[in-house]
């Protein structure tokens, strides 16, 4: 499904993210558990959409490749601790041991904190931008990434096993969990484009609908897709007795739901000024929605 220069963003990607964490210089091993769960075996959906939102925009990417691989390690760290035993407690994660499997609880918690504050330094260093856009996209970050985002998400995530929540609650549990990092990539390409309100305003809610999207198309793979494929273990939700879209919705529910959003996000999309090519986040919309990893 993806085009050539999809392929190549990502290469770029990988090819970034290889250097990102050099060795240590204080004899410790951390670095390697960091470098052992940011290697390959993502699909880096997130690096890949700022790049391709930034290349509609701008057709200069170069611009975004820091913040890509920023948002990469904050994801990553994200799933270091979403994998302990106190979280989901998962063994596989991409196709290999998950992080405290491999180094143990304390050092996975510790990988976890230094890919997120790496992120930070990541942005802060960068070269490309001015000083006022980096501190528009920490702070950005910092909110998509925090309490009122991923890890507000991840709490009440976890407060919901074993309990009955109804369908606005759990949409606002995958829009913190999940969309604000999905989201973020998007309004990062905004942030370093700068394009005019009205665009920025129709990306906002594409990020927003493509964000839910990814999210039920998630708690579908748990339940009925490949563990070969995905990488991980599938019936790990249910097990945790989580809440989804699936446990509340069943099978169609959840794929009625997902199409819904499937719409919206096109809606958004046509709604963007004729003079930018959409043609790269509608294969988003469609690899989001097709995927079986
Ligand atoms: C998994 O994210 C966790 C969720 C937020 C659903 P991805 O499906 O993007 O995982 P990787 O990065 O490709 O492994
Ligand atoms: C994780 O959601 C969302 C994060 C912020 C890490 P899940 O717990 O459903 O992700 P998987 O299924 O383990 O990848
Ligand atoms: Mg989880
Ligand atoms: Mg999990
Ligand atoms: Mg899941």
């Amino acid at each position: 499904m993806m085009n050539q220069q999809m392929n190549e963003f990502v290469r770029k990607i990988e090819e970034e993210l290889a250097i990102a964490i050099p060795s240590s210089q204080l004899n410790t091993n951390l670095e390697e558990s960091m470098r052992y769960s940011l290697e390959a075996g993502s699909k880096r959906m997130r690096p890949l959409l700022l790049l391709v939102t930034l290349d509609m925009l701008t057709s200069n990417i170069a611009q975004g490749m820091r913040t890509a691989v920023a948002l990469e390690m904050i994801h990553t760290y994200s799933l270091i601790h979403d994998d302990l035993p106190a979280m989901d407690n998962d063994d596989y994660r991409r196709g290999k041991l998950t992080n405290h499997k491999v180094y143990g609880d304390w050092k996975a918690i510790l990988a976890g904190d230094a890919l997120l504050t790496k992120a930070f330094e990541m942005i802060s260093f960068d070269d490309q931008l001015t000083s006022d856009v980096k501190v528009r996209l920490i702070q950005r970050l910092s909110q998509a990434s925090g309490h009122l985002g991923m890890v507000g998400g991840q709490v009440l995530d976890m407060e919901s096993e074993n309990k009955q929540i109804d369908l606005e609650t759990l949409q606002q549990i995958h829009r913190a969990k999940t969309g604000a990092l999905l989201e973020f990539a998007i309004m990062a390409a905004v942030d370093i484009a700068q394009p005019d309100k009205e665009t920025a305003q129709v990306l906002e809610k594409y990020g927003q609908h493509l964000g839910l999207m990814f999210q039920i198309k998630d708690d579908l793979l748990d339940v009925f897709g490949d563990e070969a494929k995905l990488g991980k273990k599938v019936g790990s939700d249910v097990e945790n007795n989580k809440s989804t879209y699936v446990s509340l919705l069943g099978e169609q529910g959840a794929k009625d739901k997902l199409n819904e959003e499937v719409e919206r996000a096109y809606d958004s999309l046509h709604q963007i000024n004729s003079q930018y090519d959409t043609s790269h986040l509608e294969t988003i919309i469609e690899i989001f929605n097709h995927r079986n990893h």
